[in-house]
């Protein structure tokens, strides 16, 4: 037996106890003949005292950091006690010692506040697993696996798994292909998530499926992409909108519960995704500040129901658009102080390309009523007054303007309160705002292609009073300029997405049960009688045998992990993360593969360019 105990378990009341113990070595302290070794494994840190008879033995065989060792010894109370951990009151005497295993010097120091560079780090992520920084967030990320599971096991939802290699599955990304040594020039698709499948499961009668499932995308990497990820993935049949609502509403409060033993009490608010996009210029506002965007002009094709707030007319001058812009404004609190040196910074701050606005026009509301703007040449105090009105602006307040095209504008004005409020520290990261965003447009334009393409993807049913709107009409385009003008751009989808704290943590919908619609979807995104048959005959034929009404959601697992421990990258939450380039730098993959492989694939390799 190596161990009695971990590193972590022994206090007070183990006082004389002999026991061993096995671990990492953490620190080695030398005072004159004695030493002291924290020694460090999964569960914690134990301080052990090597007393004057093994000094001999010590020189013979000395410690290095990350050694492995084995120790004998006997519990004692320490003179001086280490309140910062829970070990810290007892050390051991050791008298007996062991190398199990020596290290090399680690390339970086093996503590929270590591001295190791990211990169470095990925290298050896096997050592920065050791970290307790790390291990913290996988230890979270088991717990919220073990959650899941439970709800989702007490409401009657079965595990099932889904095939890997397959045929595409469209999730608006590219798919990451394997080829076929069986079937020369032939290759599988890796899913992009197991939607078909578990649409099948349903159309099987299995009625409550769930899978912990890798899913695999070939898109550009940010903090919340990675080209492999894992989703909680779920799948409900004889359901509506709302019963699946609650139920994953249920699912994520008994995970804040069981992981943050937070009671998030209260209903979830619910957005329509008109809502979100006029108040905060996004699909996945962060609610827990308000700053809400002020519509002061906009195109009202996207808004038909709504109302101009202040005539156009007002803002036709140079500075803002001159006419026939967007006009958009954000009060940002307490920041009429600016100072010069400051307004510029926001101005250059819109002018980078990520943003692409033209330049930002201010109002400072003062304290004593009146007011300080970047335009008042060219406004009069009754101006200011009436747009500072109109944008609900209070004395203090930064009025923060913005004027160009519709939907870059709307994009801008969303990243510039964003950007204010983490300036301002309003998204405080231990506070949690849930919500769900329904009601999505079902198609999205693609310029590219001049064409409708999913929003969601293609297997969303759209809202049952919209399927006729699909029917009538024709999905062609005539004419780009006025897509928004086509019936399609009106049809709102059955799917919903759960935000919390401005992420999208997961996503879903309601989905087509019945061949005719779906064959209609698919047409409507371009896809002949032949292609859909190609691609998706498995599906329409299935639909033929029984599917049941169903729909379900997946969420981000990565991305629930990273929000529940405070952090906005979801690499810190996977063992093995790749880097921003796809990258495992620790593998060194991706990487070429040897002649003879290519051989049985019967591939021969030509890169262009
Ligand atoms: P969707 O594509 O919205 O839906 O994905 C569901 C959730 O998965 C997370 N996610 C990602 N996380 C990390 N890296 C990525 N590259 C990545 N892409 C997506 C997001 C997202 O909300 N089959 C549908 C679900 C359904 O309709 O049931 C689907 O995959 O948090």
């Amino acid at each position: 037996m190596y161990r009695t105990h971990t590193c972590g378990e022994l206090r007070l009341s183990d006082v004389n106890k002999e026991v061993s113990l096995a671990g990492w070595v953490q620190t080695v302290r030398k005072f004159g003949s004695i030493s002291f070794v924290d020694l460090r494994d999964r569960y914690g840190i134990t301080q052990l005292l090597f007393s004057e008879s093994l000094n001999a033995d010590l020189d013979a065989n000395p410690l290095g950091r990350e050694f492995v060792l084995q120790v004998k010894g006997t519990v004692n109370e320490r003179s001086s006690k280490n309140a910062n951990i829970p070990t810290g009151e007892v050390e051991i005497a050791v008298t007996e010692f062991k190398i199990l295993n020596k290290s090399a010097v680690p390339p970086f120091t093996i503590q929270d506040d590591t001295d190791g560079g990211d990169d470095i780090r990925m290298k050896y992520r096997f050592l920065d697993l050791r970290r307790n920084a790390v291990k913290k967030n996988l230890e979270l990320r088991y717990l919220v696996n073990r959650s899941a599971r439970n709800y989702l096991h007490e409401h009657h939802f079965m595990d099932i798994e889904t095939p890997f290699l397959i045929k595409s599955t469209p999730e608006g990304a590219r798919d990451f292909v394997v080829p076929s040594r069986m079937n020369p020039g032939q290759f599988y698709a890796l899913p992009q998530s197991p939607q078909t499948f578990k649409q099948l499961l349903m159309v099987s009668g299995y009625d409550r499926y769930y899978q912990i499932v890798k899913c695999f995308r070939d898109e550009d990497l940010r903090a919340d992409r990675q080209p492999e990820f894992t989703q909680i993935d779920c799948e409900m049949a004889f359901v509506g909108q709302e019963d699946i609502i609650n139920m994953f509403e249920g699912l994520v409060k008994q995970i804040f519960k069981d992981v943050k033993d937070i009671d998030y009490t209260e209903t979830v608010d619910r957005m329509t995704w008109e809502d979100a996009m006029w108040t905060y210029g996004n699909d996945k506002p962060d609610t827990r500040f308000d700053m809400k965007i002020t519509n002061f002009v906009f195109a009202k094709h996207l808004f038909p129901e709504r109302k101009t707030i202040l005539d156009p007319e007002m803002f036709s001058i140079p500075p803002l658009g001159g006419g026939g812009a967007s006009v958009l404004a954000i009060a940002v609190p307490g920041c009429s102080e600016y100072s010069r040196k400051q307004t510029d910074e926001l101005t250059e701050w819109v002018k980078r390309p990520q943003i692409g606005m033209k330049g930002l026009v201010f109002i400072k509301v003062n304290a004593d009523g009146t007011y300080k703007s970047s335009v008042d040449k060219f406004y009069t105090e009754d101006k200011l007054k009436a747009i500072a009105e109109a944008a609900h602006a209070k004395a203090g307040d930064l009025i923060l303007i913005l004027a160009g095209a519709e939907e870059r504008t709307r994009k801008a004005i969303s990243d510039l309160r964003m950007y204010m409020a983490e300036r301002l520290g309003l998204r405080n990261p231990g506070e949690f705002k849930l919500l769900w965003v329904i009601d999505f447009p079902l198609f999205e334009y693609d310029e590219e292609g001049n064409r409708w393409v999913a929003r969601h993807h293609p297997f969303t049913s759209p809202k049952p009073d919209h399927i006729e709107i699909m029917i009538n009409n024709n999905p062609v385009i005539e004419d780009a300029a006025k897509y928004l003008e086509h019936p399609y751009a009106s049809i709102k989808a059955n799917a919903y997405d759960l935000i919390i704290n401005g992420n999208e943590i997961g996503g879903g919908s309601i989905r087509i049960y019945q061949r005719e619609l779906q064959e209609k979807m698919f047409a409507a995104l371009g896809m002949d009688a032949e292609e859909q048959q190609h691609k998706f005959g498995f599906l329409l034929g299935a639909f033929e045998y029984g599917a049941p009404p169903h729909g379900g959601l997946a969420f981000g697992f990565d991305r629930l992990c990273a929000i529940l421990g405070g952090s906005e990258s979801i690499r810190d939450f996977i063992a093995f993360p790749k880097n921003n380039s796809g990258r495992d730098v620790m593998l060194d993959a991706p990487s070429t593969i040897d002649d003879k492989q290519f051989e049985e694939l019967q591939i021969k390799l030509d890169l262009k360019g």
